[in-house]
């Protein structure tokens, strides 16, 4: 007997036996691709082992494989889009929002035959699974698969299973797809009920171990199938999943992947596995959530309000909420981060080259989420405080924490739901649309009907077919009017640049025989359209006219340099920053540049002067300007940069600004860099978290800066009364007398609370002093407070104010052994002022909304003193 290897058991092991069968079977091994899908049919994120091969699928690129074989190990996250198992986590042991795909894959080289026998031969050889424990199942229509099972294979008739949609795979709403064949693992009785995984109540039993696809088709947009150029093989096997398996625990979270992580989970909660329901379920969704987000992170997403950040967001701040709901004070995402680096970064070591930025993005998030939950929590709590057990929690309520303090919806029903009482949920949705009517009717624009024009708009495209645009030659054009609706002009050709690609529209002029319109705007009104939005100077202006369209030159002219001077200074970026500088929006008009990316902190002075030096110097060197249509594989080729949701198959326009800079462009640009002129950062700002915002000048914009600059510093030094060379001596000299009038100040204000404290000493009763006092601020309440209670004979201080006459500050100091309690002497105080706060048994604080009852609130105070009256 030939000796058998050792059956893995560690997801290292099962990886390694994973790639040794299939490249003993002539599969080329194909290491992971990232979590950002390429291809524009992919969904929101990689979800599963297929994605990297789309294109050979679709035929739109040669399989670079010979045989056209594949096989992989490749890190997938599902959480959004048609495959979203984000809900499931934690309260399920078996779903995960990252896990591991083991893939087989052939290009119209094997088909089913080969890829059921191997699967076969993998559980049961290779693994050691006992194959009277699999069951099978296969697509209603799929005869051919089930026969392959009983035939070549010899598996029992009696475990397979005819399924229909749960046998139909497909990657998203479009992309390929196919029937499917899977494999199931039985965990016996104690699990669930017989019947096999066509039995719904049985899916704690029976559990998908691998899934067989024969991928056939592709989905389109508008819901068709068609056939794909080959019959094609895609498989997945959960590699969590196996290791429970091979470990007989039903629970993906004994896989030594994620069990390391349960574990730290374990310690920074300071809570065990089967201590409860929730911390059961914490446990679990801080080790999966931990391992998704660092992934993300280390495969470029950054936490925002849009797409793929909102989703990485919610991912982070569920994970915190969980922790905060078990009374975790300190950040958990820093150690569970580390420690996720520590067990995946052997197998994936991105992990540990973005360890510093994964590590740091997610904790700022964590950091900021908890101020988040820490304000909203107070105003949750005391509307809750209101709500009987069993009662609803108004609508109203939940829809403020979202909006004012950003309470996700779900954060305010989970704590709600702790403490027995539901969230109206129906006067949370009608809060929600009566916002959205709000923006609605705010951005409702006068004029023609909108349904009206469009149906005109679409009429006037299929007709005549897309406006043609001679604008990259021309700055004036002999054109025919088509049609004027409401206040747009449309012509059959236009020198106008519709604005697009974040290059505002061209201005100009219009003229006919009979009338001349100035065009303010030009946009499209549907893809190809052009729309030359326009005020009539004179005359009239009729369908069928022949018409000269000129172009305001100067000003495209100007728009022309932002525009190409926005690519060098992108590249300029990227130099300076790092690759990880991803553009996340542009604005490109005449009088100035706005670039949006994603990086973490502002950047220095320092590094905005490298960026703009760079920038100079490229455009100094005056290198030529090359703007052409390829196709977008060429353009990919090319190493262009662009963006996902870019169409394949499209004809595209590149730009290579220079030697440096190759990036997909339909916009208007210079010829050589020279013509950009100097270029000037004008300021550098916030607009999100970890979004920046660059704004930049360039060809006179810089000097017409420089001007401005002059005039100020010419009106400072003018109201100092010095000349402009002196403007800082003249500053320095007014600085020193500011100074020294403050500190005279100072020690007026000072005599004054001395003797203010003089006399609050003196009104104390039995050592007690209560009092309304006048103040700037909250500190000073406290330092007042603080003060007095430090005098000799007082034993404790309760002093009131209304800083500003906005709110009410209550402090309360004792002394240590006064008998009193700090906290104790203002809790009804503050009840009454509308407010809570303060736990400290020395000095305590609190804040209230009621400022009339102040008078009142101090009273109580007297009373809980035992000096009232
Ligand atoms: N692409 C298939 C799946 O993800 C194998 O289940």
């Amino acid at each position: 007997m030939s000796q058998q290897p050792a059956r893995p058991r560690t997801a290292d092991e099962l990886r390694r036996a994973w790639d040794d069968f299939f490249a003993a079977r002539g599969h080329t091994i194909v290491p992971s691709s990232g979590l950002i899908p390429t291809h524009p049919s992919a969904p929101m994120f990689t979800n599963s082992g297929m994605m990297p091969f789309v294109p050979y699928f679709l035929g739109e690129e040669p399989v670079p494989y010979s045989p056209r074989r594949a096989a992989s190990v490749q890190k997938c996250v599902r959480a959004g889009g048609k495959h979203n198992d984000l809900d499931e986590i934690g309260r399920s042991p078996r779903h995960l929002s990252f896990f591991e795909m083991l893939g087989n894959f052939s290009f119209g080289d094997y088909f089913k035959p080969d890829a059921i026998r191997w699967a076969w031969e993998f559980v049961t050889e290779a693994l050691g699974i006992d194959g009277d424990r699999i069951w099978v199942t296969c697509h209603v229509s799929d005869d051919e698969a089930e026969q392959i099972w009983v035939d070549d294979v010899g598996f029992p008739i009696e475990r397979i299973q005819r399924l229909d949609k749960d046998n139909f795979w497909e990657m998203g709403e479009t992309g390929p797809c196919g029937p499917s064949s899977e494999l199931f693992f039985d965990y016996g009785p104690e699990l669930g009920p017989a019947g096999g995984p066509a039995n719904p109540d049985a899916e704690h039993r029976y559990v998908e171990i691998w899934n067989l696809v024969f991928q056939q088709y592709f989905r389109s947009e508008d819901g068709r199938l068609s056939d794909l150029p080959t019959k094609n093989i895609d498989t997945g096997a959960g590699l969590e999943r196996i290791l429970a398996v091979l470990a007989d625990s039903p629970s993906l979270y004994d896989a030594d992947v994620l069990s390391g992580l349960v574990d730290e989970a374990q310690s920074v909660t300071a809570r065990r596995l089967g201590d409860g329901e929730l911390s059961d379920i914490a446990l679990r969704l801080l080790a999966d959530h931990t391992r998704t987000a660092t992934f993300l992170v280390a495969d470029g997403v950054v936490p925002s309000n849009e797409d793929r950040g909102y989703v990485l967001r919610r991912i982070i701040r569920r994970a915190v909420r969980f922790a905060y709901m078990l009374d975790v004070e300190r950040a958990v995402m820093p150690p569970l981060v580390e420690r996720c680096i520590q067990i995946m970064g052997g197998a994936y070591p991105e992990l540990v080259e973005g360890h510093d930025r994964v590590v740091d993005m997610i904790s700022r998030e964590e950091e900021g989420f908890r101020r988040t939950l820490a304000r909203g929590s107070v105003l949750l709590d005391s509307a809750l405080d209101a709500v009987p057990q069993g009662g609803h929690l108004p609508g109203q309520v939940a829809f403020e924490l979202h909006d004012t303090y950003g309470f996700p919806l779900e954060v305010t029903s989970e704590m709600a739901d702790l403490r027995g009482v539901t969230v109206d949920l129906e006067g949370f949705d009608s809060e929600m649309a009566a916002q959205r009517e709000r923006s609605r009717a705010a951005g409702k624009r006068t004029g023609v009907a909108a349904g009206e024009s469009a149906d005109a708009e679409r009429a006037l495209l299929a007709e005549h077919g897309p406006t043609v645009f001679t604008g990259r030659e021309e700055e004036t054009t002999s054109a025919t009017v088509l049609a004027v609706i409401g206040d747009g002009l449309f012509l059959d050709r236009t020198p106008f640049y519709a604005e697009s690609g974040g290059q505002v529209g061209d201005t100009g002029t219009i003229t006919t025989p009979t009338g001349t319109a100035r065009v303010v705007d030009t946009t499209y009104a549907l893809p190809g359209l052009h729309r030359h939005t326009f005020e009539l100077v004179e005359g009239t202006i009729e369908p069928g006219q022949e018409a000269t369209a000129s172009i305001d030159a100067e000003r495209r002219a100007a728009i022309r340099r932002n525009h190409t001077g926005t690519h060098v200074l992108h590249w300029a970026l990227r130099e300076v920053l790092g690759e990880h500088v991803k553009q996340q929006g542009s604005w490109v008009g005449p009088d100035r540049l706005r670039f949006d990316f994603a990086h973490h902190g502002a950047l220095s002075q320092d590094e905005i002067r490298r960026i703009e030096d760079l920038a100079n110097h490229e455009i100094l060197d005056n290198a030529s300007v090359r703007h052409y249509e390829t196709t977008m594989e060429e353009a990919r080729r090319l190493g262009a940069i662009m963006f996902f949701g870019d169409k394949y198959g499209e004809v595209v326009r590149v730009l290579e600004a220079g030697r440096h800079s190759t990036e997909l462009c339909g916009g208007t640009h210079v010829g050589a860099l020279g013509d950009i002129g100097p270029l000037k950062v004008v300021s550098e700002t916030s607009i999100g978290s970890n979004i920046r915002r660059i704004e930049a000048v360039t060809g006179t914009g810089p000097i017409e800066r420089l001007r401005l600059e002059e005039d100020r510093l010419r009106s400072a030094a003018d109201l100092l009364g010095v000349p402009t060379e002196d403007l800082q001596g003249g500053i320095e000299k007014r600085l020193a007398e500011l100074r020294s009038a403050r500190e005279e100040l100072k020690a007026l204000r000072k005599q004054l609370a001395g003797s203010q404290a003089d006399e609050l000493v003196d009104a104390a009763v039995d050592g007690v002093v209560v009092a309304r006092i006048d103040a700037d601020s909250r500190d000073e309440v406290r330092d007042l407070a603080v003060a007095l209670r430090d005098r000799p004979g007082i034993r404790a201080v309760v002093l009131g104010a209304s800083p500003g006459g906005k709110g009410v500050a209550l402090v309360s100091a004792v002394a240590p052994d006064s008998g009193l309690n700090a906290a104790e002497l203002i809790a009804d105080a503050a009840r009454t002022v509308g407010g809570g706060g303060g736990k400290g048994a020395d000095l305590a604080a609190a804040g209230g909304k009621h400022p009339e009852h102040l008078d009142e609130a101090l009273e109580q105070v007297r009373a809980a003193a035992g000096v009232a009256g």
